[in-house]
């Protein structure tokens, strides 16, 4: 993350880089909110910082690499200045825990994403008496459940909104791990049992951010729309319950939430998203593949049949108001270019609004890891990733037409920095891992974006000038259904809910005008 802010007291300038989800992300936020507590300072750079710390993922090898390697980056800089403390933090740091120090014998602490409120003591006990610390949490099988589930309970209301990709948007995170166990995942492991959070607690955040100005909330969880709750007096709480109750929040004007379970989105959540207006109809549900003999390797539990049902009871609620959204794994073990037809033939069906499409990595710790071979040459991977991203990009693009002449509206982000770019790099298939990036590379971020904006201090500085300098400034901003729409405007309407008239469909993207109300004239409001 890029912002620093000039603080005269700050005794310590700290250095984060975030990859993975939006977990991760709001994890960052939490731990650098911590440490601003503490008196440090962000710096923009490595050399500049006195505390490094890399908040990591271990979802696939590549982001593992990306990892180790920027680590391999800093074995000088600690020679050179071994009082400089380098952490490292999340699901990498829960998974390997003694391998990093072995790779990395440099590193200085390893915290697990359970453990993340343990940070700032542990870098005192590393100034203060040196050392090498570890916090991680309970494995899946060391304990009694409630001590597992504890060991991996999260900080989230001390958090700091200035982390934030953009002050309108804040996370929520609503459910903590994963319990569903498909054979190719590490989740289960590094984020602990599936718990879902107090929903008094979750209320009390969403009102503290809806006060700091968040218009739109993203309700996180591995399985989202699997949230349950029950109190002690026996009452059982879910997601429509909780979308219920968040929605008479003043301020809160889009509620979303990711990542769903296809078997868990059942009438009473899709009835509950038809009448609260709130509620964006965007349905983030990974399908994973459309052959059911991979889906039963993958143990995901459900069958295509399933899926499909689903997918009409989404359109039987919702009609062409919903956009649904899906993560594929292609190669899995076994996959044979048979049952790769079947994705082929299921994505073609369902007509996915976006898909996040990734090449199988075997995860050490997993089932598929220690009972299924991983047979899939990599050429044939990389393959069937270009061809399913490429009718996938179809059918997007087909899709958005439908778009031109009418009026969206849009939460204006910001300003649409690399946006082109990040477009351009799906288009070649480059952007398998776009949904895992580093925080303040605005590549993009999170299984529900595509592209993630920052609206960072500088950015602000620099569109000020821009518009000084009398060039047009294209903003982007982001429907109920999360498609991107670009336009050009003043940066005073980021943060706003604008209509946008679309005149084109550019790939995924939208590019519009801003309009009055009326749909009929459009009237430039800058
Ligand atoms: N290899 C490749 N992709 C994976 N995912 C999860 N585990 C793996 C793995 N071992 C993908 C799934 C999931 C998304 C977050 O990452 O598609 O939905
Ligand atoms: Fe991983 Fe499956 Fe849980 Fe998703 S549902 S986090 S893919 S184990």
């Amino acid at each position: 993350m890029s912002t620093s802010t000039a603080n005269p007291a700050a005794t310590h300038k700290l250095y984060i880089e975030t990859v993975g989800c939006q977990m991760n992300m709001l994890d960052s936020e939490m731990v650098v909110a911590d440490l601003r507590r503490q008196g440090y300072e962000l710096a923009d750079n490595v050399t500049d910082a006195d505390t490094i710390l890399f908040n990591t993922c271990s979802v696939r090898e590549q982001a593992e690499n990306k990892t180790y390697s920027a680590l391999g980056r800093l074995r000088q800089a600690k020679k050179d200045n071994p009082e400089k403390i380098i952490g490292v933090m999340g699901c990498m740091a829960q998974k390997d825990q003694k391998l990093i120090f072995k790779r990395a014998p440099y590193v200085d602490i390893v915290v697990g994403p359970g453990q993340l409120q343990q940070i700032p003591g542990l870098i005192d006990k590393v100034r203060a008496e040196g050392g090498k610390h570890t916090a991680v949490s309970l494995g899946r099988t060391d304990g009694k459940l409630m001590d597992i589930k504890r060991s991996h309970e999260t900080f989230d209301p001390l958090r700091d909104p200035t982390m934030r990709p953009t002050p309108f948007q804040a996370f929520l995170r609503i459910q903590i791990g994963c319990d569903k166990f498909c054979t190719y995942c590490i989740v289960p492991m590094t984020r602990g049992p599936e718990q879902g959070r107090h929903p008094q607690q979750i209320y009390d955040e969403a009102v503290i951010l809806a006060d700091q100005g968040a218009k739109e909330i993203i309700l996180l969880g591995q399985t989202v729309n699997s949230y349950r709750h029950v109190d002690k007096d026996k009452t059982e709480t879910r997601l429509a319950d909780l979308l219920h109750k968040l929605h008479d929040i003043n301020g809160i004007e889009r509620l979303k939430f990711v990542t769903s379970y296809p078997k868990d989105m059942g009438y009473d959540l899709l009835t509950t998203i038809r009448d609260l207006k709130k509620c964006s109809p965007y349905l983030h549900v990974p399908l994973q593949s459309g052959s059911d003999a991979v889906l039963k390797r993958m143990k995901r539990g459900y069958t295509v049949g399933e899926y499909r049902d689903m997918m009409a009871r989404i359109n039987e609620t919702l009609g062409d108001k919903a956009a649904v959204s899906s993560d594929f794994i292609v190669g899995f073990c076994g996959e044979t270019d048979a049952e790769f037809q079947e994705t082929v033939d299921l994505v073609e069906e369902c007509r996915f609004k976006n898909s996040f499409i990734f090449k199988y990595s075997e995860r050490p710790g997993t089932k598929a890891h220690d009972q299924l071979p991983d047979d899939v040459p990599f050429e044939v991977k990389r393959r069937r990733n270009n061809e399913l991203l490429q009718i996938q990009n179809r059918i997007s693009e087909e899709d958005n037409q439908k778009f031109l002449g009418r009026t969206v509206e849009v939460l204006v982000e910001g300003p649409s920095k690399r946006h082109d770019a990040a477009v351009n790099e799906i288009k070649d298939g480059k952007a398998e891992d776009l949904n895992r990036v580093v925080v303040g590379d605005p590549g993009a971020a999170g299984k529900s974006d595509l592209v993630q904006l920052d609206t960072t201090q500088q950015d602000a500085a620099r569109l000020q000038k821009q518009q000084f300098e009398g060039k047009p400034l294209q903003l982007t901003g982001r429907t109920h259904c999360d498609r991107i729409v670009v336009f050009d405007g003043s940066p005073r309407l980021i943060g706003q809910m604008l209509p946008i008239g679309v005149y084109e469909v550019c790939g995924l993207t939208l590019l519009g005008t801003a309009v009055s109300e009326s749909k009929a004239d459009l009237i430039s409001l800058v």
